[in-house]
């Protein structure tokens, strides 16, 4: 037989709890246009949708700079923890952009003109990311220089060099993610405003496709180009 869902009674009055304190529960639920608002059904998944990634955004900014801290202490096995559970944020946030998919051309130009010219280009989260990523590397690197190892010898003397070699892979994944943040966005804006189009910011979609190539770790992909030609006779 089917139970019945189990309803658990909270003990306090609704708005009071500490639970709805302490998450800020009234203020987070009001940051979204009231339902009589809307001018379309599928803006308030919209609002959801990119508020979430500028939430994410904060959470992986926060990491960053304490990944920053640690390479310059030497702490590298910290520190590719906290990568690798930045690389976690970015892999849940591909899921969330895959969101508006559900979403058709028609219905989001039912709500675009609401956008006027507020555009992704302006995002504090992602502006952040670009600032504070590509600096990392420095720190990385001089973790090597502190030890007297190129790049190369981490990634040919792997069962040397475990922990250094596991912040290396990290960093890769991360870059790699964050390129395919940027494709499948590419994808999604070319699937609802077409890619011969020009973004509500101006920026037409076939220049955001020039973001394709940058990286913020270029010198993680030339060591392959490195390693493969060294295996090539
Ligand atoms: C209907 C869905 C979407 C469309 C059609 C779209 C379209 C665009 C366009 C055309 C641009 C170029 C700037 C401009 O508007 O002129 C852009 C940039 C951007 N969008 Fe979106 N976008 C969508 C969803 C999202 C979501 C959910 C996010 C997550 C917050 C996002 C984040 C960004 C970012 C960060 C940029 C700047 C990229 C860069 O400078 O490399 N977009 N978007």
């Amino acid at each position: 037989m089917v139970e019945p869902i189990t309803h658990t009674p909270s003990h306090h009055d609704a708005g009071q709890t500490t639970y709805e304190r302490y998450l800020r529960t009234e203020e987070l639920l009001t940051l979204q246009k009231p339902e009589e608002l809307l001018v379309q059904h599928d803006e308030l998944q919209f609002q959801i949708v990119h508020q979430v990634f500028e939430l994410w955004w904060k959470e992986t900014a926060f990491e960053l700079r304490t990944i920053h801290t640690l390479l310059h202490n030497d702490n590298v096995i910290e520190a590719t923890r906290l990568l690798h559970r930045i690389v976690r944020i970015q892999y849940l946030m591909l899921d969330n952009l895959r969101m508006l998919e559900t979403m058709t051309p028609w219905d989001f130009h039912a709500f675009r003109t609401v956008l006027a010219d507020g555009a992704g280009t302006d995002s504090p989260g992602f502006q952040l990311l670009l600032k504070l990523s590509p600096p990392l590397w420095d720190e990385f690197r001089a973790v090597l220089a502190r030890v007297q190892l190129t790049l190369v010898e981490v990634y040919t003397q792997t069962q040397r060099y475990p922990l250094l070699l596991a912040c290396a892979e990290a960093f890769t994944d991360y870059d790699e993610v964050f390129q395919m943040f940027r494709s499948q966005h590419l994808k999604l804006a070319q699937r609802m405003i077409g890619p011969g189009s020009i973004g509500t910011g101006g920026t037409p979609l076939e220049l955001l496709e020039r973001t394709l190539k940058d990286l913020f770790y270029p010198e993680l992909w030339e060591v392959r180009n490195t390693l493969t030609h060294m295996t090539q006779p």
